[in-house]
């Protein structure tokens, strides 16, 4: 038999507002694998001569994998050394790196490397070691558990990347701590903050988030985690990046809100509740008010947070608005073992027929539109567009709801 968790999402948040690559799939950067090595227990006279002060180097265990298409992580373990206000993490070691000109890496922490919009309101963090003493900042704190670095910039502040970018990478990075684990952030935004303050406090035990920008104390740390582990699906865990998954991630929101029904229990009769998500400024939806009045009398009731079944309104776009709306909510939705259904919207429900005449290449080729470019694209079916549904065909889409809801 079929189960439901909690209630229903009628989502007419449609999808991302971000650039996803339409059509062609990012280049993969350059290939630095940068492993380095092991023990570096200080042993010989070599690296350290008489005319260089000695100190002694904790074993060092770096890994910085730069060859994900959409994230970079370095996990160092060492003698970690952080001075937040001038950007730069120190790591004392003797060794020399594996790639012999790089011994220091610039890394962005935020998990969407392939967006340089994004990109662009992250701060780049830098990786150096110190050979000697003199490299060496002293520490003004010594911490004993791990810290993550990560940045709160780039496309924060939008329902999916703040998902999509930050939490679930987030989540995927940090749980294997279990709690014991300091969070740095950089690109600090005090709103996106406050909104998450409950998965943050889940995910580390310290109440205290270190504002990496403004620390001017030097942080030191047994192991530091430098950026988030991203995942190449949208809203989604790579099963090669990390051993968690994102039906784990879905049993983690319902811990950190106290979502406590996880199936909708219609036995006793009750009226299953709808969710209506209406965007305020782009893809609004023009007739919500109508759309709950017809909804109610089909037997729903009015609404609260937890989702089961996920109805996308796809706003029209054709061929690149379905591969949007499918890669950004559908397939994700699915694997959450959400249900899913979508309603596309054709174009006598489209507000974009007020602005151009049906045989306009709008309505006749989106397909050639979206070679143009994203933002070219972007600007018209994502910007421009409202949505008046069609009331007798979205009944049809609520009965199949229910009916699904009861099977
Ligand atoms: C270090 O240098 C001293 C004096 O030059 C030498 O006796 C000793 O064997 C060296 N140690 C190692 C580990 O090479
Ligand atoms: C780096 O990331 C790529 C892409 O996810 C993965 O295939 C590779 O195994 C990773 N390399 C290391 C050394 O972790
Ligand atoms: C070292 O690697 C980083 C990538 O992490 C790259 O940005 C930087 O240019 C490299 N430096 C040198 C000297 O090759
Ligand atoms: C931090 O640890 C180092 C090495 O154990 C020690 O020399 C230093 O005094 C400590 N600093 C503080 C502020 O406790
Ligand atoms: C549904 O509610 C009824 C009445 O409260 C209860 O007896 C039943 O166990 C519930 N079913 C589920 C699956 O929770
Ligand atoms: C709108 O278009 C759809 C599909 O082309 C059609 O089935 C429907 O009848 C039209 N509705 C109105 C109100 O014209």
């Amino acid at each position: 038999m079929w189960a439901f968790a909690g209630f229903l999402i009628i989502s007419v948040i449609i999808f991302t507002v971000s650039k996803p690559y339409l059509g062609d799939s990012p280049d993969l950067s350059l290939q630095l694998s940068l492993r380095v090595g092991l023990n570096m227990l200080m042993s010989t006279n070599e690296t350290f001569g008489p005319q260089k002060s000695y100190f002694k180097v904790k074993e060092v265990k770096l890994s910085c994998n730069s060859t994900h298409p959409r994230s970079e992580v370095c996990d160092i373990k060492g003698d970690v050394r952080i001075q937040g206000k001038s950007s730069n993490i120190v790591i004392a070691s003797t060794e020399v790196f594996e790639d012999k000109d790089n011994d220091s890496w610039s890394i962005k922490p935020y998990a969407r490397k392939e967006s340089r919009a994004a990109m662009e309101q992250v701060s780049s963090i830098s990786i150096k070691k110190a050979q000697n003493k003199e490299g060496l900042p002293d520490c003004s704190r010594n911490y004993s558990i791990p810290a993550i670095v990560f940045s709160t910039g780039g496309f924060s502040g939008n329902y999916f990347h703040d998902f999509t970018d930050l939490l679930i990478p987030l989540y995927s990075t940090s749980i294997q701590f279990n709690g014991q684990v300091i969070f740095l952030i950089t690109d600090k935004h005090s709103i996106w903050i406050n909104k998450y303050k409950q998965v943050l406090q889940k995910l580390s035990r310290y109440d205290q988030l270190i504002d990496f920008d403004k620390e001017n104390e030097v942080l030191c740390f047994p192991r530091i985690v430098v950026g988030l582990k991203g995942s190449i699906k949208e809203l989604a865990i790579d099963s090669s990046q990390s051993s968690y998954s994102i039906k784990g991630f879905r049993e983690f929101l319902r811990n950190t809100y106290s979502l406590k029904r996880e199936f909708v229990n219609i036995t006793q009769g009750k009226r299953p509740r709808l969710l209506i998500i209406s965007r305020s400024k782009t893809r609004k939806l023009l007739n919500a008010g109508e759309l709950a009045g017809m909804a109610e009398s089909l037997g729903f009731d009015a609404a609260i947070k937890e989702t089961v079944m996920i109805i996308q309104i796809i706003p029209f776009g054709l061929g690149p608005m379905e591969w949007i709306s499918r890669t950004d909510f559908e397939v994700p939705a699915k694997e959450m073992n959400l249900r899913y259904l979508g309603c596309r919207i054709s174009p006598n429900e489209s507000s974009l027929v007020h602005q151009y005449p049906y045989i306009h290449e709008v309505f006749k080729a989106p397909g050639a539109i979206s070679k143009k470019g994203w933002n070219h694209f972007s600007s018209i079916y994502l910007e421009k567009q409202d949505v008046q549904v069609d009331l007798s065909r979205f009944r049809k889409v609520l009965l199949n709801t229910l009916e699904l809801l009861q099977s």
